[in-house]
């Protein structure tokens, strides 16, 4: 007697999707001797996504499951690259922006800036899946399933760039550029206090209550006086959860696998102190 044959449960058209445990390819890495077989894997995905003023960005994704972190870059309209990464191991997360300047008006070649903060939980998906995600179309242009609220964060504290691999080992590379203008914020550093991050790599920068004259960048005139900058930048696309699918096996037992992704989109401003408004200078009433 023919054994009953049961509806194979497609999975939904997931646009994104994991996937299913691959055993080739477990056995293949199984078999190899190298140590990296063993300590994790590390994948790069290069997704394209659709700006806000239409224009079309190719973002890369990449992951390093046996470091346990993820990166994320794109490049906006104005030529701004931004790079998102999140240190799982560390609960940190660090958003760098490399501004062209506008060099007729004074300014650097390149501005970086870095903003470093807390990583919560389910911000978004492990390291570990982050590295199995596939996409079946890479030419297919991408748009955020859901879009997230804009955060505000107020970054009140200098890191020293020197000791700021005693926070995350990725400050060293990430931030180079950005020796000046690593930022995060007191809520941060007081957890990062309580698990035992040294303290003396951090310094609270001038604030509006002890500074009356401390004006936003967006309303001083003078080029050469501190005021409080704005920064916004959007994390366009990224897999903030992971979906999951129902499968049934012969003997009608359900079982649950992570079958795809949701996709979210996030922006994110940031306050924080400079101490001439000549480095604020995309912040302008116009
Ligand atoms: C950062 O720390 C280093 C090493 O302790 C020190 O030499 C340097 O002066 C500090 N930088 C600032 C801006 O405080």
């Amino acid at each position: 007697i023919p054994a009953p044959t049961r509806p194979r449960g497609r999975p939904p058209a997931a646009l994104l999707s994991l996937p299913r445990p691959l055993p080739l390819l477990l056995l293949l890495l199984a078999r190899l001797p190298v140590a990296g077989a063993a300590a994790g894997a590390l994948s790069e995905l290069r997704v394209r996504v659709r700006l806000p003023d239409g224009q079309v960005t190719e973002e890369t994704l990449q992951a390093d499951s046996a470091a346990d972190c993820i990166s994320l870059e794109l490049r906006k309209g104005d030529g701004t690259l931004v790079t998102f990464t999140v240190d799982f191991k560390q609960e940190v997360k660090i958003f760098r922006a490399l501004i062209l300047g506008e060099l007729e008006r004074g300014q650097n070649q390149l501005q970086a800036l870095c903003f470093v903060t807390r990583l919560h939980r389910n911000e978004i998906i492990p390291s570990e899946s982050m590295a199995k995600l596939r996409q079946k179309n890479p030419r297919t242009v991408r748009q955020a399933e859901e879009v997230r609220v804009l955060e505000y964060l107020n970054m009140d504290v200098a890191v020293n760039f020197s000791k700021g691999a005693q926070l995350s080992s990725h400050i060293h590379n990430i931030c180079s550029e950005a020796r000046e203008a690593i930022y995060t914020r007191e809520e941060d550093v007081k957890f990062w206090l309580e698990k035992g991050v040294d303290g003396s790599m951090f310094e609270v920068l001038p604030q509006s209550t002890d500074l009356p004259d401390l004006q936003r960048c967006r309303l001083c005139t003078d080029r050469w006086k501190p005021c409080i900058c704005t920064y916004a930048l959007n994390i366009e696309w990224y897999p903030c959860m992971l979906k999951y699918c129902k499968s049934r096996d012969p003997t009608g037992k359900v079982s649950t696998y992570k079958c795809g992704i949701r996709s979210c989109q996030k922006g994110y401003s940031f306050d924080f102190y400079v101490p001439q408004k000549q480095l604020c200078l995309w912040d302008e009433e116009t």
